[in-house]
């Protein structure tokens, strides 16, 4: 038997007794509640971000991420637990280092791995025998063995699984999720070599009650990959319900809450306005893009894209058909979009739908405004949005409200009392005991 490295072991000891550092490299949706999760549990955190603003906003305690608890915030920045530092000249000090880094897609599609090259190469500019490094960013898989493997082995002169440690660990945070945490989510670990995948393991032991070992980092890419396909895929397809509803005169919510009745053999997925957030727009494409170094095309994919796509396009078309009913020209039209976050009672509004949705509107001439009690701005088209207030008056003045996020403080029974057409995407109206003739479900 081949006795383990020396770095190994050293590393192991640490990570049982907790006195190994940690830094976490992108403290955002990611990476902020990962450091304060470790933080909490005795370990030194180093948080490495390049937003100089968000760094000195972790040191000052300022919480910027819904999911984050403000007292725990508080507690790991006072005992000193948790820094931010806006440089990678501290990753010598680090045994595990965790990157949490955007994976955003090109204008054409294809994944952009620029933010993880670019913070692999300077990790490996730091890289020290016995550090372990793993990947929490969503990507395609073969990132880590293929790219990232290479980067650290070629600049430090080290060799993974023997110097340092590999693994690729997808984060399968659900923002907003009372329920499931990062605690009691199982987590999927994979490493190309034997020592990355057993010390990894250990090392997401220490705070999450069910780890899953893969026998490789691409594994684990691709199961990650794949729920966020499953995802996309389900609500494409309830998507295309509702066009097809539309056309037969059917009402789709109707349709989907008796389906889901059903006690096994189905699984409920909603449509709406289109997909949004860092996940279920962007990760199938970076699937779809791997699949074609193999000639293979992912058609589940590139549909499931197509249909969510379309859905903002299907809001403006109802949008109309409502405002014709009422005899106003789209062009002297006012119109209040409720809800600009992609998701439910929460801030982010990245590749919302929203956009879309107001972007169309705003080109038809449309006079449109928005409110959304969490996101106070947002840029459409260059030009800067700024929520208002979500008053009886505005809901008077308005044509149409158009309910694009179902956040819960909203107050539906009034907006519906008060206004004078509702287009409701999220079927958030369906249950009210309201005024049905002023309600247009997508
Ligand atoms: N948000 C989610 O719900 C979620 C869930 C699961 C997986 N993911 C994946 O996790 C990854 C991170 O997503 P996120 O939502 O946390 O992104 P985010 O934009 O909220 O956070 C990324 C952070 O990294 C920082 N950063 C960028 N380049 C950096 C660099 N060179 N050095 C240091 N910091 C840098 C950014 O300033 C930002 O604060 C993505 O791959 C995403 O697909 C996200």
């Amino acid at each position: 038997m081949i006795d383990k490295p020396p770095a190994l072991i050293n590393l192991q000891s640490k990570i049982e007794a907790h006195t190994a550092v940690v830094g976490v490299v992108g403290l955002g949706y990611v990476g902020l509640p990962f450091a304060v999760e470790k933080a909490k549990v005795g370990y030194q955190v180093l948080g490495i971000e390049q937003n100089p603003r968000r760094a000195e906003q972790v040191n000052l305690a300022q919480n910027y991420i819904t999911d984050v608890n403000d007292d725990d915030l508080k507690k790991v920045v006072i005992s000193g637990k948790l820094q931010a530092v806006v440089g990678f000249n501290r990753v010598s000090e680090m045994d595990v280092i965790v990157i949490c880094v955007p994976t955003p897609l090109t204008k054409n599609l294809t994944p952009n791995l620029s933010y993880i090259e670019n913070v692999t190469q300077a990790i490996a500019q730091h890289l020290k025998p016995g550090q372990l490094v793993t990947l929490e960013s969503t990507t395609y898989p073969g990132t880590t063995d293929e790219v990232m493997k290479p980067l650290l082995e070629q600049t430090s002169g080290l060799k993974q699984g023997e110097d340092f440690f590999v693994a690729h660990s997808p984060e399968r945070v659900d923002p907003g999720n009372q329920r499931y945490t990062t605690k009691n989510t199982s987590k999927v670990v994979g490493a190309s070599d034997p020592y990355s995948l057993e010390v990894a393991t250990l090392f997401y032991k220490q705070t999450i009650e069910h780890v899953v070992p893969v026998s490789s980092a691409k594994t684990a890419e691709l199961v990650k990959v794949f729920e966020n396909t499953f995802r996309a895929v389900n609500i494409a397809l309830v998507n295309e319900l509702a066009l097809l509803c539309d056309r037969m005169e059917l009402n789709v919510w109707e349709v989907l809450d008796a389906a889901n009745t059903k006690p096994f053999g189905i699984m409920p997925f909603y449509p709406g306005p289109g997909v949004g957030g860092h996940c279920i727009p962007l990760d199938p494409h970076y699937l779809e893009w791997k699949a074609k170094e193999f000639n293979f095309e992912t058609r589940f994919i590139a549909l499931a894209g197509e249909i969510n796509r379309r859905m903002p396009e299907f809001v403006r078309e109802k949008a109309w058909r409502v405002l014709n009913r009422l005899g106003i020209a789209p062009a002297k039209a006012k119109v209040l979009v409720v809800g600009a976050a992609y998701k439910k009672n929460l801030a982010d509004w990245r590749e919302s739908p929203a956009t879309i949705v107001i972007s169309y509107l705003w080109a038809d001439g449309v006079d449109v405004v928005y409110h959304d009690p969490y996101v106070p701005e947002i840029e459409v088209a260059g030009e800067t949005f700024r929520s208002i207030e979500l008053t009886d008056d505005v809901l008077r003045a308005v044509d149409l409200v158009i309910i694009n996020t179902d956040h819960s403080q909203i107050d539906y029974l009034n907006l519906i009392a008060k206004a004078k057409a509702v287009l409701d995407t999220r079927g958030v109206t369906r249950t009210l005991n309201c005024d049905k003739e002023k309600v247009t479900l997508l």
